[in-house]
Formats: C-alpha cells, structure tokens, sequence
C-alpha cells in the first residue's frame, strides 16, 4: 500500500509540474502574441493620425494674412498727424470723420451736452468746474487750460483737439486716455458724438472749417 502511494504521489508530482511549464510556455506564447497585436494597433493607429493630419493640411490649406485685420479706429489717427503717413490711409480717415460729423446736428449737440455740463462749462470766460471750461477746446492743445488741474495723463497725452481725436476720445474717455480723471462712461452712438463735436465746435472763437 505505502509503495503503490508512494508512486502515486511521484506522478502526480511529475504531472503536475509538466502541467505548470505547458501552461508557463503556451501563456508566453499568447503573450507574444498579444504584444504583436498591440504593437500592431499602436502603430497603425499613430499611422492613421499622422495620415489624417496631412490629409487635413492638404484640404483646409489657409494663407495666413500679412496685414492683421483688426485696426482699432482712431489709433492710426492719432499716432500719425504728421505727413509721415501713407496718404491712402489719411484719406479713409478724413472720410470717415467726414461721414460721422454728417452724422450730427448743432441742435441735438446742444442736447447732448446737457450730460457734460454736470462738470464742463462750455462759455467764453467760463469756470472751470470739476471739468475744464470748454471754450475753444476743438483745435486746442489737450491739457492746456492754465488754472485747471489736469490728471497727469492728460497733460502727458498733449495732442491737439482736433474733430478725429475727440471724436475717438469720446468713444470711451477712460480707454482712449488711461487715467484721466474724467468720470464720465463714454458717447456710444456716432451720432451723439458728431453732434456734441459740432457743438463744442461752434462754441468757441473762431470755429474750425467742417472736412
Ligand atoms: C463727471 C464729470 C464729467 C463729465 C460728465 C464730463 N467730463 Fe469732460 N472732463 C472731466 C474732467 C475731470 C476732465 C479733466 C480730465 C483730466 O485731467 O484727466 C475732463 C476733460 C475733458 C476734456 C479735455 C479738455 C482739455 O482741456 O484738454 C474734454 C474735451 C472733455 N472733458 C469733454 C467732455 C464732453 C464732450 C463731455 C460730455 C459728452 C464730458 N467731457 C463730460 C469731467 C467730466
């Protein structure tokens, strides 16, 4: 009895352990096999991405523009008074404020100042109140009232007040001149702008000639 168990153990050692080494060389088998495969799909994949890149590249080829397409109006104006400038672009100014100032009346101008006269007076002689006095201010140089406190930037800004800069100033007062302490939110509408511009215009001594 102990022989014959004895023998049977030793087999199904001996069948065991061929067992655990089939088992160990089929998975490694598999395991090559599943590493071709995601090899394979790795590749085939990248393959597919890098071909769908080019392919996009060749149907929405786009020419990238020279001159940027935004031009913040007025900027150009401003920087570039002098005669430096490319002639064709002072004419497409010039007619641009040309058609906004036909956008105004004197009347609705005179309207419109009512908002600015909490703080400007617009008068030959007039006070400075929490604003300067406006008299003459189109064509005057910016900050140049004697007895009036200007903000730093203000004076800094020193530009002549012509009908283009103050048309861009009134957009937004607090964009077009960072730190001017005129607390004021901007003329959205051109044609309050034109109109006011007409006004402060007409107020003064000697008026400057429509564009
Ligand atoms: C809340 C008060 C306030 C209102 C409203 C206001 N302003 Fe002013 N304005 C000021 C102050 C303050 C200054 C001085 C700004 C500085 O020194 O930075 C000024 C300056 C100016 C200047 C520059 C003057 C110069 O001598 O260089 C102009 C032009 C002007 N304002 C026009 C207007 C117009 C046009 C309106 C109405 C549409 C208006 N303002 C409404 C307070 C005001």
């Amino acid at each position: 009895m102990r022989l014959k168990d004895a023998k049977k153990i030793r087999n199904f050692k001996f069948f065991f352990k061929n067992s655990c080494y089939m088992s160990k060389i089929s998975t490694k088998i598999m395991d090559s096999f599943e590493i071709n495969k995601i090899i394979a799909a790795v590749l085939l994949t990248a393959l597919i991405v890098i071909g769908i890149g080019k392919f996009a590249d060749i149907l929405f080829h786009v020419e990238k523009p020279k001159v940027s397409a935004y031009k913040i109006e007025g900027l150009d104006a401003a920087s570039n008074e002098g005669v430096t400038k490319k002639s064709e672009e002072v004419i497409v100014e010039k007619v641009d404020i040309k058609v906004l100032l036909a956008k105004g009346d004197l009347s609705h101008g005179e309207k419109v100042f009512k908002k600015c006269s909490a703080c400007h007076q617009i008068a030959a002689g007039g006070k400075n109140m929490i604003g300067p006095n406006l008299w003459s201010v189109i064509g005057r140089t910016a900050g140049s009232v004697s007895d009036y406190k200007y903000s730093k930037s203000m004076v800094a800004y020193g530009k002549k007040w012509t009908f283009e800069e103050m048309n861009s100033y009134l957009i937004k007062p607090q964009a077009y001149i960072k730190g001017t302490k005129m607390a004021f939110a901007g003329l959205r509408k051109e044609k309050d702008r034109a109109s006011v511009i007409l006004y402060m215009n007409s107020k003064g001594d000697n008026p400057k000639p429509l564009p």
